[in-house]
């Protein structure tokens, strides 16, 4: 494997609790996922200090909007210099993201079905489809809109890496270790399995952020990956 495949998930409250993180964590990763709970109490200025301590990002918005809007926050995000956007996985707002990131090194990711929505948010919803088939549906209009990748738990990797060939991202949340706490993530797998399996990337939250020595954490993950270098 040539590329660390790993982002912590900076699941925390403050910009002094993220800086202690990646301060313990060191070189042993340096590509984070920032979600709307950091974003909304530290904003872009802590992203831009990340990235100047020679992080990567993943900035976790999640957008959904009308497409001017999505196209113009977008535009917004792609002066940051993070690597990659999550945007529903909708075509109105696939397509305003790529519009919005065109010119920059911005990546989208879309989302397609949130990992806490079973059949019955679906259908509440009015769809009528399994989550499995709106999973589908959905990698390919992201397809055809041109993101770069989408967010799908290790469940669905297998079967999304076969629609999308090889050089699509695929970001997969709900990784633990053999014997690591599930917390309350429900369709869990181990890295290994998930990186067999076609993933890009693994978003590891609570099983580094709450070990005792974080580090040491995603050294052992990445030992579990047969992976010898931990860039
Ligand atoms: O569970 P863990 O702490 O590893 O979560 C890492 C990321 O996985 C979270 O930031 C969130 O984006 C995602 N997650 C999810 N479904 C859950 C819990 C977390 O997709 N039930």
């Amino acid at each position: 494997m040539s590329q660390n495949p790993i982002i912590i998930a900076l699941d925390v409250e403050t910009a002094a609790e993220a800086r202690a993180l990646v301060h313990q964590i060191g070189d042993s990763c340096r590509f984070y996922k920032v979600g709307l709970e950091l974003f909304s109490a530290s904003g872009p200025e802590l992203v831009r200090e990340l990235l100047e301590g020679g992080n990567r990002i993943f900035l976790d918005l999640k957008m959904y909007d009308i497409g001017e809007t999505v196209k113009r926050a977008v535009r917004q995000v792609g002066k940051l210099g993070v690597d990659f956007l999550t945007v529903h996985a909708v075509p109105q707002v696939m397509r305003a993201a790529v519009e919005g990131a065109s010119g920059t090194s911005l990546k989208i990711l879309g989302v397609t079905v949130l990992t806490s929505f079973d059949q019955a948010d679906l259908e509440a919803m009015g769809h009528h489809s399994t989550v499995a088939e709106l999973v589908s549906l959905r990698v390919g209009q992201a397809l055809a809109c041109g993101v770069q990748g989408v967010v799908c738990s290790p469940q669905e990797v297998a079967e999304v890496r076969r629609a999308t060939g090889p050089d699509f991202q695929l970001v997969t949340p709900g990784v633990r270790s053999a014997g690591a706490a599930a917390g309350d993530q429900k369709r869990v797998a181990t890295p290994a399995a998930a990186m067999r399996d076609g993933a890009s990337f693994l978003v590891i939250g609570r099983q580094v952020t709450r070990a005792h020595d974080p580090a040491g954490e995603v050294r052992r993950i990445l030992s579990e990956l047969s992976f010898d270098s931990v860039l």
